[in-house]
């Protein structure tokens, strides 16, 4: 699939005919990017990002278009960041988590308690100050980071429950990204943590090969774990991060001028995104209750407390204490 991918790029994709004068490279006239998602046709951000192609195919007198394949189409978001990068596929979404694995000081954005709130998240993440360095870093790898929107904040769901403490998590298995930050997350929450990719989660809650998942509320019923698992639980332990990753070959190949538009585009992404981020979480809940599940507050303080040593574990080197302390100092006063 990869190298099929891979010829068919070459074959439309690369270089067009203008040079772009500093580097002697080819500015690419267009091209029908393809977007990986693992998320289903009808997830704000899916939605969202079909707008952005449309907008942009728009902008550039459909030079530059988008097609997205959603639900893991193009590979669960560990394999459709390496064909980014390859340069097989043009974008993806990943989680923050995935780019942890590939840079460490992306573990600031994925650690329980950095960000207060998804509009102290959402301010952090689009802060150019705080995330350019951050967002390049990966360029030798092949990716850049556009930038990043909510994915939520999540809520530990299971198939017996409710999970109201610490120790109801006892010898549960819970599904978690396949990161350390996440398996160290759901151990210092009291239960067994089970990396595995997001489109195995539904089959696995079903066998009964885990006990449990957690989650934002739109991804829990967008991916119908809650036909499942009938116990949601809001420990908000984390506020986790999607990114749009795009192949850094391919956004150096864009004119200037292309890159102010896709850029443009992408603010028009998350105005639209960030409408309908909240609009999904009631809608979430409210097809979530009609199928009769049951959503619980427990007591978050002990989670808080179980969580609060993983910052200063993984803060390991300067420029994530001076992301960290960015991140605090643009958090809304309490
Ligand atoms: C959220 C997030 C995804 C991520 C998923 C997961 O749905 O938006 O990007 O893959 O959580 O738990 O794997």
């Amino acid at each position: 699939v990869v190298s099929a991918a891979a010829l068919t790029l070459a074959a439309c994709g690369g270089g067009g005919d203008k040079a772009d004068g500093s580097d002697g490279a080819a500015a690419a006239d267009g091209k029908t990017l393809r977007l990986a998602i693992n998320q289903t046709e009808d997830y704000p951000s899916t939605v969202a990002l079909t707008s952005f192609g449309e907008n942009l195919s728009e902008a550039t007198d459909g030079r530059w278009s988008v097609d997205v394949y959603p639900n893991e189409q193009l590979g669960a978001q560990a394999e459709a960041l390496q064909l980014v990068a390859d340069g097989a596929v043009d974008l993806a979404v990943v989680a923050g988590p995935q780019l942890e694995n590939l840079n460490k000081d992306f573990v600031v954005f994925n650690l329980p308690t950095v960000f207060k709130s998804v509009e102290h998240e959402t301010s952090v993440i689009n802060d150019p100050e705080i995330t350019s360095e951050l967002y390049s870093s990966l360029e030798d790898q092949g990716i850049s980071v556009v930038g990043g929107f909510t994915a939520g904040m999540r809520g530990v769901y299971t198939k017996e429950g409710p999970i109201n403490t610490p120790e109801d998590l006892a010898g549960m298995k819970i599904r978690v990204q396949e990161t350390d930050t996440n398996i160290q997350m759901i151990e210092a929450m009291g239960g067994k943590a089970t990396p595995m990719s997001f489109g195995e989660v539904y089959t696995a809650l079903q066998s009964g090969v885990i006990d449990g998942a957690e989650n934002a509320e739109p991804s829990f019923v967008t991916q119908k774990h809650y036909e499942v698992a009938k116990y949601f639980s809001y420990t908000d332990h984390l506020i986790n991060t999607d990114y749009l990753v795009i192949n850094s070959d391919l956004l150096k190949s864009m004119s200037e001028d292309d890159q102010k538009i896709f850029r443009e585009q992408w603010d028009g992404f998350l105005d639209e995104f960030n409408g309908l981020w909240e609009e999904s979480i009631s809608t979430a809940i409210d097809e979530a209750k009609a199928a009769g599940v049951t959503f619980t507050e427990p007591d978050k303080e002990a989670f808080a407390e179980k969580l609060a040593p993983l910052v200063e574990k993984n803060i390991t080197n300067d420029t994530q204490q001076k992301l960290l302390d960015a991140t605090r100092a643009a958090a809304p006063a309490a």
